[in-house]
């Protein structure tokens, strides 16, 4: 799968070894964003690159799309398929190159291959404080609100990373 976005062209292709280097790198990424988005550099702890062997271990190659640019990877989509439950995750594009429709057409070879395995729905689980993520996924369609996770934190208040942000179902909720 081939396009040409902007100035180099971007290929959408299956995961491979070789990936994998970039790959955990593009986990780390992720982690940084929640990093600066909970202003809490320790999120994920030391080496948060490994949650993508993780990850892999999980679904396996057949169910991770990278987008290559210019030979490096600049993104990266997962599906996990469990009984009849779709999700993507994870989403990932490098920040040089966000905004030119790369996460678009990831999340598009990750709903053909839902799609192709008989899979009725697909669901994404963004972080409530994501709000950037959150406007995103819903301009891609992901306009139904299934289950909702609530919690309580245990820790002392000073520990607590929460802030008041969201309604829903006429409560206000931290996130
Ligand atoms: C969410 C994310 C994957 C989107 O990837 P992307 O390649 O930038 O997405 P696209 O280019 O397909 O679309 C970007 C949209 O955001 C807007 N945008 C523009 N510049 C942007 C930028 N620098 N960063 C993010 N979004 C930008 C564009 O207007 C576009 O909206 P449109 O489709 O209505 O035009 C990417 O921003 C990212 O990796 N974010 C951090 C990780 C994250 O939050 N992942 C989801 C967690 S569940």
């Amino acid at each position: 799968m081939n396009a040409n976005s902007g100035d180099a062209t971007v290929t959408i292709r299956g995961y491979q070894p070789p990936d994998l280097e970039a790959c955990r790198g593009l986990w780390a990424e992720l982690t940084e964003w929640h990093r600066s988005i909970y202003q809490s550099p320790s999120l994920g702890g030391p080496d948060p690159g490994r949650h993508f062997d993780r990850h892999l271990e999980r679904v396996g190659p057949r169910h991770l799309w990278v987008a290559e640019v210019g030979g490096q990877v600049v993104g990266l989509a997962g599906l996990i398929v469990e009984e009849e439950e779709a999700e993507l995750e994870p989403l990932i594009v490098s920040p040089a190159n966000r905004g030119r429709g790369i996460g678009r057409r990831l999340v598009q070879a990750v709903f053909e291959a839902a799609r192709a395995k008989g899979m009725g729905q697909i669901s994404v689980r963004p972080v409530a404080r994501n709000d950037r993520a959150i406007r995103y996924f819903h301009s891609l369609g992901f306009d139904v609100l299934g289950r909702v996770e609530m919690f309580t934190d245990l820790a002392p208040p000073e520990r607590q990373i929460w802030k008041p942000g969201e309604q829903l179902a006429g409560r206000g909720f931290r996130v």
